[in-house]
């Protein structure tokens, strides 16, 4: 896809933004079909916003502790950069249904778990405390309610016995990195 045709994108962020960073490079492909215009984080310190202002895309911080207030800035944002998708990477907040419904099936969340099991956060631990032979993550669109909207793609891996959330952690993220781009592929191209 040429640059202009391309999807206008929003990345919000909480944290270290290695998923934004490979969501990036993916824009940055012929055949993908995403540009980023802009990202969004809630946390002043987080990683990736050193990476999203190095490569000089629009950042922004906004304290959601007034959420409503706030959400209404970011839509304003949103419809003056003309963004039409919305990718939540490593996000930690919740977003309203008010929100959600402006941006009905364009926003879509990654989860490090092979949802519906283990919704929320802990997710590693509390697969390894089940005794999972399997986690993994999906892609999914994002609805009213926490991580349950439709799935798009999933990704399985085997949970090892020596296994702790850190190490089945890292091994999930390095594959969060390869499924997040394909299934912007599959809902768009
Ligand atoms: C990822 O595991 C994501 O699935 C979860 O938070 C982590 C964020 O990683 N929601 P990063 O900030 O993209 O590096």
């Amino acid at each position: 896809m040429i640059g202009p045709n391309k999807i206008k994108t929003a990345v919000f962020i909480s944290g270290t933004g290695t998923n934004l960073k490979t969501l990036y490079k993916f824009s940055l492909k012929k055949r993908s079909p995403i540009k980023i215009e802009l990202v969004i984080s809630n946390n002043k310190n987080a990683k990736g916003l050193l990476f999203s202002k190095s490569k000089k895309i629009i950042s922004k911080v906004f304290n959601f502790k007034k959420r409503m207030i706030i959400e209404n800035k970011i839509l304003k944002d949103l419809e003056k950069k003309n963004i039409k998708l919305i990718c939540l990477a490593g996000f930690m907040k919740i977003l309203s249904k008010n929100f959600i419904k402006k941006f009905k099936g364009k926003i879509i969340n990654i989860h490090p778990s092979l949802l519906p099991k283990y919704k929320g956060l802990n997710t590693h631990q509390r697969a390894i405390d089940n005794n999972e032979k399997f986690s993994g993550c999906t892609i999914h669109l994002v609805n009213n309610r926490l991580d349950s909207g439709k799935i798009i793609l999933q990704k399985k891996i085997k949970i090892y016995k020596q296994d702790n959330a850190k190490s089945l952690a890292k091994r999930i993220l390095n594959e969060e990195h390869k499924l997040y781009p394909k299934a912007i592929i599959k809902l768009y191209c």
